[in-house]
């Protein structure tokens, strides 16, 4: 059983999507120990052990520095990818808390957003990381 469906259909954890179910559009995007990862396309068998991370376990009130960025920014439109976007996003913010543009259309390029929100999707990436070196400094 694929790690998405084990989230979707056992546990109602539903803000995380199924888009194409062959690992290529992202809307399905968790953490595994961290690290963003295909959910429709990851045994759940394989996962004994490690951490996984959804949207709803993202931040306590939906204050990950991203989130509120996203509603900030407005970066939604339909949204049926805005989670997977999000925990790609965060993903590379944990590695990369001061990512320039080229690293940040790198890590999100995998990510298809059939509404075409890239633009927002980036400007709040960017305000997230000003957010974050804020709360550094
Ligand atoms: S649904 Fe998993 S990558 Fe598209
Ligand atoms: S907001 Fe509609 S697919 Fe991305």
């Amino acid at each position: 059983m694929p790690l998405l469906w084990f989230l979707r259909d056992r546990l109602a954890f539903t803000g995380t999507k199924f888009g194409c179910g062959k690992g290529l559009c992202g809307a399905c995007t968790v953490h595994v120990n961290g690290q963003a990862t295909r959910s429709c396309v990851m045994p759940v068998g394989a996962l004994a052990g490690r951490s996984i991370t959804t949207i709803e376990g993202l931040s306590e009130n939906a204050d990950h520095p991203l989130q509120k960025a996203w509603l900030e920014v407005g970066v939604p439109q339909c949204g049926y990818c805005q989670a997977g976007q999000i925990m790609n996003a965060a993903s590379l913010l944990a590695t990369n808390p001061a990512p320039n543009e080229q690293d940040i259309d790198n890590a999100m390029q995998g990510n298809i957003c059939r509404c075409g929100t890239y633009q927002r999707i980036k400007k709040a990436i960017n305000i997230a990381a000003d957010e974050l070196a804020k709360e550094v400094s």
